[in-house]
Order: structure tokens, then C-alpha cells, then sequence
């Protein structure tokens, strides 16, 4: 694999804003906040990332995201990841948040959309990074907190382009949010659904049939239903495929088993992305360069998937075509 191939433009689909709090960051807002972490160092921090599967990831996960308690920190957050896009040749961003994370501890919703679009802002203008953001609800908590969500986040929809689903997935199947999907849809806005990480094909096909989502968020489990995979393919609902997370969360044993390959074999719409970088040991570069060592991807695979991020992305049919041209060009 030459080097060249980690460097084609790309866009991310599928990043927890939250997940991207480096260690150092997290110390440096506890200090700027006046908080303690149960931690005594940045290396003590990395040391706990050993997870058994997601809900071990989540519970640290959210413990961390209390240091984020103000606009500047949301700003600063978001600032980071989008620097981190400029060095990865990753050209447009499509970041998750989740809101409840933040609103539930006091911190009022605007103060964290304001922090994350004004970095959005100046990521377009300063980094020539373009960027959308999707609303993700909380699954563990229930689909009355959800609209609630939606309802406090209305005000503020030229904001964000989507919604999705994210946080503990078994026993917390899409169908339990079908209500406040329909409401979001009826106010203009794409879906999403995290699906098929952990829990089963059928979460798949109710996050289709149900949630009307666009794309799947990693979805790997579709392999055990062929028809699902027949319809994937057919309508090329794209997946957001995370690997270096589905190995940290043994998804997968090791790399050399993940089906990432397999999945673009059957012709699906597959597409790679970090998730949580900071607590899955890195961004988009170092997802590639992990498949590219693992897998057999050829240099055509490795093509399909920077021009498959374009593809499922929410830019315009324009806006496609003018980052495919620049994939094209950069082969
Ligand atoms: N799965 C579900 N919820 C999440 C994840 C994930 O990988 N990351 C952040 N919230
Ligand atoms: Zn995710």
C-alpha cells in the first residue's frame, strides 16, 4: 500500500464529537473548570482505555464529557478534531453530538451548539474544512427525553442536518424511537441510526423500515441476514464502518478478522470513520493505515471507500462531484 492512497481526500461520517476529548484536553479543561479527575496523569487516562465491549466504553465516555462545561470548551473540542481533519486530508465532516450528555448535568443546549457551529465555522474558513452536524439521541434514556431533545433543539435547526441514534444499543431497538423520528422527518431533517454494532439484523431493518434512516451507523452485524444484505446492497444505504472501534470494543478479536472487506465484496456501500478517536487509538489516517494492514484491500478498495465517504455524505450532488473530481485527480 503506498502512501498516497492514506492521503486521497476523504470525508468522515461518523464521529461523537464528545469521543474526540484527548486526555490532555481533558486535564486541561478539569484545571480551566475547577474539577477533579479521578486520574493522576494523561498516562493514567490511556491506561484505562481497556474496554470489554460498548457499554464499558460509554460509562467512561460520559464520565469525561463532564469536563465540558462551557461554550469556549465545546469550541475548543471541536477545534481540535477539525485541525486533525486538515492533516488528514479528511475535506468535510459530518459530527455527531450528543446533547442530552451535556443537558442533563445543567449545561444549557445553546451553550453547546454555539461552542460546536462556531468551529464549524471557522474550520470552513481557516481550514477549508466543510461540516455538518447530526443530533444524536440518547437510546438508554427514553423516547419522551428524545422529543423533548428535538423540541429544545427546533429553535436551532438551520444548525444541524440530521438526527441519529447513538449510546447503549441492546435492549434499546430503534422502533422505541419511531415517534420522534416521524416529528424529526416531518421538520426537514435526515436520519441516521446507530445499528447492527452490537445488536442484531433486526435493528437494522427497524431502523430502515421505521426510522427511514439514509445510512447505517456501522451496521457490520448485516452479514447474518442475507436478505438485509440483498437490500443494502440494492438501494446502496451506506454504512458508516468504524474498525479501530469495533476492535477496542471486541466487536471483532483483531483486525485481520473485521468484515470490512467482505462487506465491500458484496458490494455495499461501506465507508470508514474513528467514532471516538480519542479512545479508540486514532483518527481517520489511522483507521486506513489499520486496514490497510490487515486486511487484503487492494488499491481500488482503498479508492471505493474515499470515494464512498463522498457518496453517503449529506453534501449535494455538486458538492459530490467536486470532491470525486479532486479524489480522481489526487490517483
Ligand atoms: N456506539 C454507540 N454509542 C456511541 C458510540 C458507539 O460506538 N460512541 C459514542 N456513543
Ligand atoms: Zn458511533
Amino acid at each position: 500500500m503506498t502512501t498516497n492512497l492514506l492521503t486521497l481526500p476523504k470525508a468522515e461520517l461518523h464521529i461523537h464529537i464528545e469521543g474526540s476529548l484527548e486526555p490532555e484536553m481533558m486535564f486541561a479543561l478539569a484545571q480551566r473548570n475547577g474539577l477533579a479527575l479521578p486520574y493522576d496523569s494523561v498516562e493514567a487516562v490511556r491506561a484505562a482505555y481497556q474496554f470489554e465491549h460498548l457499554q464499558s466504553f460509554l460509562d467512561l465516555y460520559y464520565a469525561g464529557a463532564r469536563v465540558l462545561q462551557t461554550e469556549q470548551d465545546f469550541y475548543d473540542l471541536t477545534w481540535a478534531y477539525l485541525e486533525k481533519c486538515a492533516a488528514q486530508f479528511v475535506r468535510h465532516t459530518e459530527i455527531f453530538f450528543d446533547p442530552q450528555t451535556h443537558t442533563d448535568r445543567g449545561i444549557p443546549f445553546p451553550v453547546v451548539i454555539d461552542g460546536i457551529t462556531a468551529a464549524l465555522r471557522d474550520g470552513q474558513q481557516r481550514l477549508g474544512v466543510s461540516s455538518g452536524l447530526i443530533l444524536c439521541f440518547l437510546r438508554h434514556l427514553s423516547a419522551e427525553a428524545a422529543m423533548a431533545t428535538l423540541e429544545e433543539a427546533l429553535p436551532y435547526g438551520d444548525r444541524f442536518l440530521a438526527v441519529g441514534l447513538d449510546s447503549s444499543e441492546m435492549g434499546h431497538p430503534p422502533s422505541k424511537f419511531q415517534a420522534v423520528f416521524d416529528r424529526a422527518r416531518a421538520e426537514g431533517f435526515l436520519t441516521v441510526a446507530h445499528a447492527g454494532e452490537e445488536g442484531p439484523p433486526e435493528y437494522i431493518w427497524e431502523a430502515l423500515k421505521l426510522l427511514k434512516v439514509s445510512r447505517i451507523d456501522h451496521g457490520v452485524r448485516c452479514v447474518e441476514d442475507p436478505a438485509l444484505v440483498d437490500f443494502l446492497g440494492e438501494h446502496q444505504i451506506p454504512l458508516t464502518v468504524c474498525p479501530l472501534s469495533n476492535i477496542k470494543l471486541c466487536v471483532f478479536d483483531t483486525m485481520a478478522h473485521h468484515n470490512l472487506k467482505h462487506l465491500l465484496d458484496l458490494g455495499l456501500c461501506v465507508t470508514v470513520n474513528s467514532d471516538d478517536p480519542a479512545y479508540f487509538g486514532g483518527y481517520m489516517t489511522e483507521n486506513m493505515a489499520a486496514i490497510a494492514a490487515a486486511l487484503p484491500l487492494t488499491p481500488e478498495d482503498m479508492i471505493t471507500l474515499a470515494q464512498n465517504s463522498f457518496r453517503a455524505s449529506f453534501l449535494s450532488d455538486e458538492q459530490k462531484q467536486t470532491f470525486l473530481q479532486a479524489v480522481a485527480q489526487a490517483t
